[in-house]
């Protein structure tokens, strides 16, 4: 694929679907608790943009029920699970294709427009496909200082490199810091953020997400030169020792409303 496109290499796949079914276990119960405060209910339309394996989109035909309908979108459609009936599943690319206008009571986004390039204007787009009074609510990152927590050597240095190579792969990885002006510029109301940091650690799904990628980062940064294999094998053994934790990137979560 392109680099311009988010995507996993031929052959990663099932690591790629474990760290995408880690990311869903850590955020779904926060995103859950959410999608009940925007009132998420019975009989609605709701959209659910770049949905992965669609853990999401699952919980919101639930709450939706049978007179309610889920769109549940991504450009790739090699990790969505299975859908109840209730549920549209499309493969869609939201910087080229369209939406249906003012359709939509609700749409969710969870760490989707940090590998969109044309992020500002697929916001937009997000907006022309609520009903008015519908809610947008975008969840996205903030990788901005996580390169820089206190950590042992010599995991500390490999982590500040991977942190900046994930960086410029996820396209703006601090876009977390940007929805709410773009939103407040689109007009929208009722706004508000919610940001969380967590403690990662080994063999649980909030830290797993990330020691995965570093198992998959290592051998080509080995292979490069950059690191060295003893320095690699004592950093993943840092990183997997009981008890260890190190601090998440942060999570902003932004609510708006289209005016009605
Ligand atoms: C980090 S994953 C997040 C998946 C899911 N939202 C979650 O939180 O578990 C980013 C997702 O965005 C999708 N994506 C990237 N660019 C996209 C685009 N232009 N249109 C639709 N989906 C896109 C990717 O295919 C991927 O499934």
């Amino acid at each position: 694929m392109a680099e311009e496109r988010y995507s996993t290499d031929a052959g990663e796949e099932d690591i790629e679907r474990v760290r995408l079914s880690m990311l869903a276990a850590a955020c779904d119960p926060k995103t859950f608790a959410l999608l009940e405060r925007v009132g998420i209910g019975p009989g609605m339309h709701v959209l659910e943009l770049g949905a992965g394996a669609g853990t999401v989109s699952a919980w919101m035909a639930e709450q939706v029920g049978p007179d309610g309908r889920v769109m549940s979108t991504d450009i790739d459609l090699q990790f969505h699970e299975d859908m109840p009936d209730n549920v549209i599943v499309r493969q869609h690319d939201v910087e080229n294709e369209t939406l249906p206008a003012a359709h939509f009571d609700i749409v969710h986004a969870r760490a989707v427009l940090q590998h969109v390039p044309s992020r500002a204007e697929v916001i937009e787009k997000l907006l022309a496909a609520l009903k008015p009074g519908g809610w947008l609510v975008l969840e996205d990152g903030q990788f901005m200082g996580f390169g820089e927590q206190s950590l042992p050597e010599p995991y500390a240095t490999i982590h500040k490199i991977i942190a900046s190579g994930s960086m410029n792969e996820w396209h703006d990885p601090n876009y977390g810091l940007h929805i709410l002006g773009r939103l407040r510029e689109l007009g929208c109301t009722d706004l508000d953020v919610i940001g969380e940091v967590w403690a990662m650690r080994p063999g649980e799904a909030g830290g797993e997400w990330w020691f995965l990628a570093l198992e998959r980062a290592f051998p080509r940064l080995v292979e490069v030169g950059m690191v060295t294999q003893e320095d690699a094998d004592t950093a993943l053994a840092q990183v997997r020792e009981p008890g260890f934790a190190m601090i998440s990137t942060t999570s902003i979560a932004t609510i708006g409303r289209k005016p009605v």
